[in-house]
C-alpha cells in the first residue's frame, strides 16, 4: 500500500516519543543514518523469528523503528503486525522497507501490516497480541516512569496467553567509561562518504546508569561540501534487577531472563538483558 496511511491515525504524544525530531539536524537525514547503522544488526534475527514462532498470532513491535524486525516476526509465523513509533521519519522508512520487499507488501496488501505513530508509554488499542516486543527502547525512555508506563502500555496490548520482550543492553554491553569524541566508521553508501563520530559521557544514579551519546555524521556530498548532521540523546539503562522488579510493578509475571539472543544465562558478563514476562493475572487489557 503506497502513501503513509499512518498518519491518518496520527495523535499528538508530545514528550520524548520522537527521538529525532528534536535534533539540529534533518530528521530525515538522521533517519537514513539510522537504517544504515540498525540494518546492520543482525545477531538478533533468528531470536525474534523464534519467538514468534513460539507465540504465534498477533505482534506488536513498540518503538519499531523502521521496521528492521518486521520480516523476522512475520516469517516467525506472526499472523499480523503492528508497528508503532514516534518518530515519522523512521516511520517513512518503515514504509519503503515495506515497499521494497515483496514479502513485507505482500502482507501489507493482505492487512497484516500496520504502522501507526504513536507513544509505546501510552498505546491504546482493543485489539490484543500474542506478543508485544520492546527492543532497544527502554534505553530511550525517561527513566523507570516511563519504563513503568511503556511496560504497562504492553501488558495491556497482550491476549491472555500473551507475552512481552524487552530488550535492552546488558551489564556487559554498557560503557565502563566516558568515551572521548572519537571516529566510529568512515564508508562510502550510495556514491557518498559518511564519517561518523561520537561521544560518550556516562553517569552511574540510583536508578542506573545515564548516558549522554552524541554523534556527528558528515556527508561528503558528490560537489565536495559536506553536510554535518549533529545529533545527541540521553540513554538509560536499568539494572537487570531493576528491570524486572518494574515488570513486576507493572503486573507482569517474569518468565525468564536471557543474557544473549542465544538464551545464554544472564550475568555480569552479558551483553543483552532480554526480559521475557507475561501478564501476572488474567486479565490483561485492563488498566
Ligand atoms: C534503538 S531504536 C530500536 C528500533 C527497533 N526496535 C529495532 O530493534 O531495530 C529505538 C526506537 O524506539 C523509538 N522510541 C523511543 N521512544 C519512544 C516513545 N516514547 N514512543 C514511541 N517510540 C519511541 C525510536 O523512535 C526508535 O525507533
Amino acid at each position: 500500500m503506497g502513501g503513509a496511511a499512518w498518519r491518518r491515525g496520527r495523535r499528538r504524544a508530545g514528550g520524548l516519543n520522537d527521538i529525532l525530531g528534536g535534533q539540529p539536524a534533518d530528521a530525515s537525514e538522521l533517519a537514513e543514518i539510522y537504517d544504515l547503522e540498525h540494518d546492520a544488526i543482525v545477531e538478533d534475527l533468528a531470536f525474534y523469528r523464534q519467538i514468534s514462532r513460539r507465540h504465534p498470532g498477533a505482534a506488536v513491535d513498540l518503538g519499531c523503528g523502521s521496521g528492521r524486525l518486521f520480516l523476522p516476526l512475520l516469517s516467525g509465523g506472526a499472523s499480523r503486525l503492528v508497528g508503532v513509533d514516534g518518530s515519522p521519519s523512521l516511520l517513512e522508512r518503515a514504509e519503503a522497507r515495506i515497499e521494497a520487499d515483496p514479502r513485507l507488501r505482500t502482507a501489507r496488501a493482505d492487512g497484516r501490516i500496520e504502522l501507526v505513530e504513536g507513544d509505546v508509554r501510552r498505546v491504546r488499542r482493543n485489539d490484543r497480541f500474542a506478543l508485544a516486543i520492546l527492543a532497544g527502547v527502554v534505553a530511550h525512555l525517561d527513566g523507570p516512569e516511563d519504563a513503568l508506563r511503556a511496560l504497562g502500555s504492553a501488558r495491556r496490548l497482550l491476549a491472555k496467553d500473551g507475552v512481552v520482550v524487552v530488550d535492552t543492553l546488558g551489564p556487559g554491553g554498557l560503557p565502563a567509561r566516558d568515551l572521548p569524541l572519537s571516529l566510529d566508521w568512515d564508508r562510502t553508501e550510495g556514491g557518498r562518504r559518511l564519517v561518523r563520530r561520537s561521544q560518550i559521557e556516562r553517569r552511574e544514579t540510583p536508578e542506573g546508569l545515564r548516558v549522554s551519546y552524541a554523534t556527528l555524521t558528515d556527508v561528503v556530498r558528490a560537489d565536495g561540501t559536506i553536510a554535518r548532521l549533529p545529533a545527541s540523546w540521553r540513554l538509560w539503562y536499568p539494572s537487570p534487577a531493576a528491570l524486572v522488579a518494574l515488570a513486576a510493578e507493572a503486573e507482569l509475571a517474569v518468565e525468564s531472563v536471557f543474557g544473549s539472543h542465544d538464551l545464554d544465562p544472564l550475568n555480569e558478563e552479558s551483553e543483552r538483558c532480554i526480559v521475557v514476562a507475561r501478564p501476572a493475572t488474567a486479565d490483561s487489557g485492563k488498566e
